[in-house]
């Protein structure tokens, strides 16, 4: 079988047709009317479909069997490379590869167009994400023998422990864009105890080569009880700011950082023009990093870090500007 026969049916076994009688503008209107991924309940039960395409990537499961079977793993470096928005690639020491938050558009288009391509098909071992919106969680784009969607606990494997703790996404819009206004229209809760399923919030702590990293998401800038406690010494961390003050504040952020004293921050959720429109609204973080007490303006979108160097820094800026990989 050819693999262009594989493609999946959509909706009704009509392949890209919308459901009967519904136009694509009445389908996207009701889609945003029902609020971000409500257009799934503008299908019968009986019409739902897996999407899943990831029964047809390419490739397969042989480097975690590598890793599996490796009795011990070198100390060096860890590699950090940036995909855009909040996508990062860490690999440990060993070799071992995660992809977070692989972005896309808004399938029911209610939010617009924020991405200028697909996400790619990069060879990751694990890809995870922290919540379900649109732009952290195109989880069948990298080629991946495990995906851990918004996992809480402690997962470990070859050389990286990795654990995640439950919370909420930031449900006031700190900015000029009064974003999270929308889901009142919508008729759902932002902000907990009654938040909306898709407010809910992972972040996660990556352990390895001795480097503690802490992505953040788009979680709350006031975490629930237990959180600072269960995420401990970071020693780099990812926030989400940028010029537009989109997700958390410049204040938000400074205030977490603070906290936190890590050792490298990295500024992500901003327009990148390489991979994002300016119809997401955001900004660059340019005007947030260069108020800092020291960074660096990185001039590639791969970044490697050992633990000796990184132990002499203190909240040192490492910012990928509009560099990402596209690969
Ligand atoms: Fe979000
Ligand atoms: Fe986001």
């Amino acid at each position: 079988m050819d693999k262009k026969d594989l493609k999946p049916t959509l909706l009704d076994g009509k392949k890209g047709d919308l459901a009967p009688g519904l136009s694509r503008r009445s389908f996207f209107m009701a889609a945003g009317a029902a609020g971000v991924g409500g257009a799934a309940s503008l299908l019968k039960p009986t019409q739902a479909q897996a999407q899943s395409t990831d029964w047809t990537q390419p490739g397969n499961n042989n480097h975690v069997i590598d890793l599996q079977n490796a009795g011990s793993f070198p100390d060096g470096a860890v590699g950090i490379d940036f995909y855009g928005h909040c996508a990062l690639k860490i690999t440990s020491p060993g070799g071992a590869t995660v992809m977070f938050d692989p972005w896309r558009d808004d399938p029911s288009g209610a939010w617009g167009l924020w991405f200028k391509q697909k996400f790619p098909e990069t060879v990751a071992d694990i890809t995870m994400s922290t919540h379900t919106h649109f732009d952290h969680d195109a989880i069948d784009r990298p080629v991946s023998t495990m995906v851990l969607d918004r996992m809480v606990g402690t997962f470990e494997f070859a050389d990286l422990k990795i654990t995640g703790f439950a919370d909420k996404h930031a449900c006031v819009a700190p900015g000029w864009y009064q974003w999270t206004d929308a889901l009142a229209e919508f008729g759902v809760n932002a902000c907990p105890p009654n938040n909306v399923g898709h407010m809910d919030m992972v972040t996660y702590v990556i352990e390895t080569g001795g480097i503690r990293t802490l992505i953040w998401g788009d979680n709350r800038p006031d975490p629930g009880p237990g959180f600072w406690d269960a995420i401990g010494q970071v020693d780099v961390l990812t926030l989400p700011v940028d010029g537009s003050q989109h997700i958390l504040s410049y204040d938000q952020g400074n205030a977490i950082i603070d906290r936190l004293k890590p050792k490298v921050v990295i500024p992500t959720h901003y327009l990148s023009e390489t991979t994002t429109y300016t119809l997401s609204t955001l900004q660059p973080a340019d005007e947030w990093v260069k108020g800092q007490k020291s960074y660096q303006m990185l001039d590639s979108a791969s970044l490697q870090l050992d633990a000796a160097s990184v132990t002499g820094m203190d909240r040192e800026f490492l910012y990928f500007g509009h560099n990402a990989q596209t690969s």
